[in-house]
């Protein structure tokens, strides 16, 4: 009778939650506090049909636990905001970088969305070797620098560690003769930034940007400073400095009249959705707070 008593105890504090449970219920369980999580998550990207889906991740390869809950994070929003593939800003890999460090610091992280197909396309930051342009999940293809296209909307991945005049040439004659209808530069080092780390890379703003404006660019997106900066448009060229993804350096960021929006508080990561002539934005913190939305026009289509 006592021990019936006992594991009818046991059973109780078990179902109330006063004792730690198994592994298998904790799965169980933890689901339907994901489910629960989902209804609460915010989303302000309007999820049209046939629209172009993307997020968007800097400095992520620390390979913490709060990289870990960025991730989470993005797995979890992308049940509501189901996104195809992921732009990487750089400083894939911090420290070394053998085969165990790609799996702890990135394909172990983000297991969940690569078992689901999702692309991630990577830009090479400065604590990156350049092998891993051949790293399969990279989709880098062995190139430092690259283009690709989705819908109307092409994305170009640029090295700028080494803006050589090669790769410049490169980006000319590809912007030339490029047709789409929104034009993507994506790179690890911000031309315009008012964080404390790094701030503005006027060098590199100085070679980029005529070409960016005779070309037409509409979005320029970089990470290494790690914070969120949504900058005022710049010569009519939007700028984002998406750099936490899996390092934080808090209350980076300076008061400037460059800001348009900032987050400094905790890691983040944005989601993209191009509909036509708009591309709506939402940068969203590790624990799920929408930290900025909004909606960018085309520049040359808005009239
Ligand atoms: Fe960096």
């Amino acid at each position: 009778m006592r021990r019936f008593v006992f594991s009818l105890l046991i059973l109780s504090l078990v179902i109330f939650g006063s004792l730690p449970i198994s592994h298998g219920q904790s799965a169980a369980i933890g689901s339907k506090v994901a489910a629960r999580a989902n209804s609460s998550l915010k989303l302000t990207l309007p999820v049209k049909e046939g629209s172009l889906r993307f997020a968007v991740m800097g400095d992520t390869g620390s390979g913490t636990d709060k990289q870990r809950q960025v991730a989470n994070m993005m797995v979890q929003y992308r049940n509501i905001f189901p996104f195809d593939f992921v732009l990487m800003m750089g400083d894939n890999l911090y420290g070394s970088e053998s085969a165990k460090d790609f799996e702890t610091k990135f394909s172990d992280v983000y297991k969940v969305l690569l078992n689901d197909k999702v692309k991630f396309y990577a830009t090479l930051g400065n604590h990156d070797l350049p092998m891993q342009i051949n790293y399969a999940n990279f989709n880098m293809n062995g190139k430092e620098y690259y283009r690709f296209k989705k819908g109307n909307v092409a994305f170009y991945s640029l090295n700028s560690n080494y803006m050589d005049k090669k790769q410049l040439a490169w980006l000319e004659s590809e912007l030339a003769k490029d047709t789409s209808d929104w034009k993507i530069c994506f790179f690890h080092h911000p031309p315009y930034s008012s964080a404390k780390g790094h701030g503005s890379d006027q060098q590199l703003r100085e070679i980029v940007e005529p070409i960016f404006l005779k070309y037409g660019v509409n979005v320029v997106l970089a990470g290494h400073d790690h914070v969120y900066e949504r900058i005022k448009p710049q010569k009519g060229i939007y700028y984002f400095v998406s750099g936490a993804g899996g390092r934080l350096r808090e209350s980076d960021v300076q008061t400037s009249p460059l800001v348009e929006k900032s987050f400094d508080r905790d890691m983040h990561f944005m989601l993209f959705e191009v509909v036509g002539n708009q591309m709506y934005f939402q940068a969203i913190s590790r624990t799920g707070e929408t930290v900025d939305s909004g909606v960018l026009v085309n520049q040359r289509k808005q009239k």
